[in-house]
């Protein structure tokens, strides 16, 4: 049996994750290709590392594997954006096809990575980039091509719903549960990408540029991260029948397309709020199918390295055929959705979840509900605690209906003016998804 040559540069969580699947599973992914993969050369800017490595090459210079004729394959794992682009973009002049999981290279430099791999005749390809072990860009590209997307909306970092899981159910402290997930290989590097949105948002545009044919548009992303979420509106917001989950949500409209990473309430009826833990969920919307949801775990060695090869195996099999895979998503490029405007954040809209302090004494509700009638917005559901012994003020909290980010902005600046209302109001979007 022929064998098609493949290296692999980084040796991390998911590089090592990749050779294991690939040593355990060689005869099934064989079998299932006509060929075998055969990892070549391996580089890793670390000392050589504990693998069984006879029979292939080993290099510190990740760039030796781009110059070496036996790989048919490189698998960028390095991660980061300034050396895995100079070493993606060598390996594309090279004329070898590439494999990544790196998202913050495919988000910010993709739309040059494509053009350089299409004059050189070759693939990018980065399943493992977003939602680790889900195949959602296949599912997008391939299983839903018929449809016209209406919205995604996606647990898309696993650092997060492993945190925010953790807080609800086991009432732990951040930064506690945080050294965990970095413990498990499933934080980044540098984990204020997973707190504050910056990874999600990076997994967000290329799921929206796939599904709607719009360019990679990393800097029009509204980010929001879930620094700021109190125990008290995870309790407020479970009462009232929602889990708070860190949401990538794109949504196309007539004018524009929303692309926002935030914490959202998500009505627990519906099964994406109850995907916990580590796990990832992308919810995608096509005219033809309705609502579709693909599940799995997001992060961590092995379901990272099943995207990785999955990946690898899509590329053997078009080689094998003597096509050449090409880099399929830039045939939207001259559609009427390819020039869809990323919508401002004021123009977005949702629902919001509110709550704010409010003093104890009579007239404080109607006021509040006064100056929200008079911006058009109807309150849902409304809770207020009694007050507990010498308390003053008591908590308010407000469920709206769907209004203009910018009329619910106005409107919460008109409650702070009003004289019984004390401290910051609390804000958090609100999806029925339905
Ligand atoms: N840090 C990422 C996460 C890893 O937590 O989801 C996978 O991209």
């Amino acid at each position: 049996m022929e064998s098609l040559k493949v290296g692999i540069c980084g040796l991390g969580t998911v590089g090592g994750g990749t050779f294991d699947v690939l040593t355990r599973n060689a005869e099934e992914i064989a079998a299932r290709i006509g060929c075998r993969i055969q990892v070549s050369h391996i580089a890793s800017r670390r000392a050589k590392p504990q693998y069984e490595l006879s029979g292939l090459r080993f290099s510190e210079d990740v760039f030796a594997v781009c110059d070496d004729p036996d790989v048919d394959i490189v698998v960028e794992l390095i991660g980061g954006t300034s050396l895995a682009r100079e070493l993606v973009s060598r390996a594309i002049s090279r004329g070898k096809h590439v494999v990544t999981a790196n998202k913050a290279l495919i988000a910010e430099y993709g739309g040059q990575l494509f053009a350089e791999a299409v004059a050189n005749k070759v693939t990018i390809a980065f399943e493992a980039a977003v939602a680790g072990g889900i195949p959602i860009i296949g599912a997008l590209r391939e299983g839903l091509a018929a449809n016209r997307v209406h919205c995604l909306a996606g647990i898309i970092n696993g650092t997060t719903n492993f945190i925010l899981t953790e807080m609800r159910d086991k009432g732990r402290d951040f930064a506690d549960v945080l050294k965990e997930a970095q413990a498990l290989g499933y934080a980044e590097a540098d984990p204020t990408f997973d707190i504050e949105g910056i990874d999600a948002a990076h997994k967000l545009v290329i799921l929206a540029s796939i599904a709607f044919g719009i360019p990679l548009q990393c800097d029009k992303v509204f980010n929001e991260g879930i620094g700021e979420i109190q125990p008290i509106d995870v309790h407020y917001a479970s009462e009232l029948g929602y889990n708070i989950k860190h949401l990538g949500l794109a949504v196309r409209r007539d004018q524009g397309v929303e692309l926002r990473v935030h914490p959202t309430l998500v009505p627990k009826s519906q099964l994406i709020a109850n995907v916990d833990g580590v796990m990832n969920a992308v919810l995608v919307k096509g005219d033809a199918v309705g609502a579709t949801l693909y599940c799995g775990a997001g992060a961590g060695a092995e379901p990272t390295a099943s995207s990785v090869i999955a990946d690898i195996v899509h590329i053997a099999r078009s080689v094998r055929n003597g096509r050449a895979p090409g880099v399929p998503h830039l045939g939207f490029a001259n559609t009427q959705a390819a020039n869809l405007p990323i919508l401002p954040i004021e123009d977005i809209e949702s629902s919001y979840y509110l709550r704010m302090s409010a003093e104890d004494k009579p007239g404080v509700l109607s006021q509040v509900c006064q100056v929200l009638s008079e911006a058009g917005i109807s309150i849902e559901a409304l809770v207020q605690r009694e007050p507990q012994l010498n308390e003053s003020q008591v908590p308010v909290i407000l469920l709206t209906n769907i209004v203009r980010e910018r009329d619910i902005n106005s409107a919460i600046a008109k409650i702070h003016e009003l004289e019984s209302i004390h401290q910051q109001i609390v804000k958090i979007r609100l999806e029925a998804l339905g």
